[in-house]
């Protein structure tokens, strides 16, 4: 008897299927796989299955018992817990009492040893390690997940949910996530996750289930499949992953940065005397352990703080004073890699966050008003170039929330990557892409190298940055401590220098 069994579960939004006579297995002690395009209904199909959304048809059974949740309560309760693509911890809450949020009613007066106790227990079995008493506003990304999984194994449950759980870590603390599932596994938990990266289900999944358009198109053994498989039956086609940037790169200085400093903020990382110039017609890619510097480098190109010393110019010409909208104007455009916080306002339809950097331009506003019907048709053009998918008819009137996560990237890169950028500051501008978008949106980065503008490539997958990058800067602690060409850029060197460890060996900086 499977743990978990999914049958014929049909959801539909506006009429668009979203799940369609979707099915989907999982065994006690197996972690299964979910594959798909952005859109494909992966988290949709979890939301059902966690209470979220009720199906409109099909049927879930249970321990081998039909079940039907109607909130993540009832989920829970029966044993099924889920760690959401975006994380939903109280920020200004404590570890502990997030873990023991909302348990109150059900034990009369909750004994706080008791349950630090326990949270203690769980995280030194689990190799799941926090401090129970930290503000989860201080943690790390990697660390809040590890509440997330806390929180879930502390009510008991029997299946693991995890949607995207890897998109936001470090390759190394992938690698400590990935041994944690291992533990769970072997103590018989049933874990589905959503991942895109190829690598990480051929590490990590016993078998996969592909969905293509809400449809189940194949389940495989994970050790008789291979990525090519895989990558066939999610897109119809394998991949290519070599870019065409047989033109070198320019000569001729597009931005440089002088002495760049900026004193470290509560939760922000100093930088310390940057120095870096991007050429027309370059990719420079900016390697580094995340949290080393590389959001303060981009915030200050693009204007969000302002550096206390140093100077940062555009064709020569220095920016300081500049505001964010100006340096837009002249051309600065950024990708960033907090979609929900800095890039995109949720509530909003789709149109009126493609046109948030141009709305008050012609020919979206003459003399004061508004022209919503230009507005909407340069919306259709971009969600059509950029292939933005939407469920509903005018697709671009839907509420960017509504969108599957991949689609809110889309949606920035469509909006920033625009004729008139120069310098595009790309952060993290793949994450949470399928690989079929990954390749996309990469091939437009590449374009607007091939046009002679200028790229900095913020990113912390090692692979994108070596596929693409003209020259590599590695970050570590606020600086940078190594310039390698396209040549020297390696795997092992790039690596040496993200630890920090060939520092001081020998004058790295001087390798531009
Ligand atoms: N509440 C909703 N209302 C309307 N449409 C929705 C809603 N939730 C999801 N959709 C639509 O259903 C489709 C499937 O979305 P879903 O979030 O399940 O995709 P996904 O496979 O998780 O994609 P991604 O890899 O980008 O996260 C998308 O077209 C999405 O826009
Ligand atoms: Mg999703």
């Amino acid at each position: 008897m499977a743990l978990l069994e999914m049958r014929d579960i049909c959801k539909s939004f506006s009429g668009v299927y979203a799940n369609d006579h979707m099915n989907l297995t999982v065994e006690k002690g197996e972690i299964h796989a979910l594959l798909g395009e952005n859109g494909a209904g992966k988290t949709t199909l979890v939301n059902i299955l966690f209470g979220i959304y009720a199906p409109d048809s099909g049927s879930i059974s249970w321990k081998g018992q039909p079940v039907s949740f109607s909130s993540p309560r009832d989920a829970i309760a029966a044993g099924i817990g889920m760690v959401q693509q975006h994380f939903s911890l109280v920020r200004r809450m404590t570890v502990l009492d997030n873990i023991i949020l909302n348990l109150r009613e059900n034990r009369f007066v909750l004994d706080r040893k008791t349950a630090r106790a326990r949270v203690l227990q769980l995280a030194d079995k689990y190799g799941l390690k926090v401090d129970p008493d930290a503000m989860v506003c201080d943690l790390s990304v990697g660390e809040q997940q590890r509440v997330e999984i806390l929180k879930a194994l502390y009510r008991d449950v029997e299946l693991l949910i995890l949607d995207e759980p890897t998109g936001v870590l470090t390759p190394q603390e992938t690698a400590q996530f990935f041994d944690v599932l291992r533990v769970l596994r072997q103590e018989g938990y049933g874990i589905i996750i959503i991942t895109h990266r190829m690598s990480e289900i051929m590490a990590i999944s016993d078998r996969v289930t592909i969905l293509r358009d809400g449809k189940q198109v194949a389940v495989l053994q994970t050790n008789q499949t291979t990525p090519d498989e895989l990558s066939r039956h999610m897109i119809g086609r394998e991949l290519k992953e070599c870019y065409d940037m047989d033109q070198p790169a320019g000569q001729q200085v597009l931005l440089e940065l002088e002495g760049v400093s900026l004193p470290a903020r509560r939760r922000g990382h100093a930088l310390h005397d940057i120095n870096l110039q991007l050429h027309r017609g370059e990719i420079l890619g900016i390697a580094g352990v995340e949290g080393n510097g590389q959001k303060e480098l981009a915030e200050l190109i693009v204007g969000i703080q302002k550096a206390t010393h140093g100077s940062i110019a555009l064709e020569g010409v220095p920016m300081r004073g500049c505001s964010v909208r100006q340096r837009y104007e002249q051309g600065v455009v950024y990708i960033s890699e907090d979609r929900l916080q800095d890039s995109l306002v949720v509530d909003m339809d789709i149109t009126d966050n493609l046109m948030l950097r141009e709305y008050c331009r012609p020919p979206y506003a003459k003399k004061g008003l508004l022209n919503r019907r230009a507005m909407i048709q340069a919306a259709r053009m971009l969600m059509e170039r950029f292939q933005v998918r939407a469920s509903g008819v005018s697709g671009e009137s839907t509420a960017v929330r509504l969108l599957s996560g991949g689609n809110q990237q889309k949606l920035i890169v469509a909006r920033e990557v625009n004729e008139q950028a120069k310098v595009v500051v790309a952060s993290q501008p793949t994450r949470g892409l399928d690989i079929g978008a990954t390749e996309f949106v990469r091939e437009r980065l590449v374009e607007q190298r091939n046009q002679g503008k200028g790229v900095i490539l913020i990113s912390a997958d090692l692979e994108e940055i070596m596929a693409l990058s003209d020259r590599v800067a590695v970050m570590f602690d606020g600086r940078v401590v190594g310039i390698l060409s396209r040549k020297e850029a390696t795997v092992e060197q790039i690596g040496l220098l993200m630890g920090g460890i060939a520092q001081e060996k020998k004058g790295c900086h001087d390798a531009q």
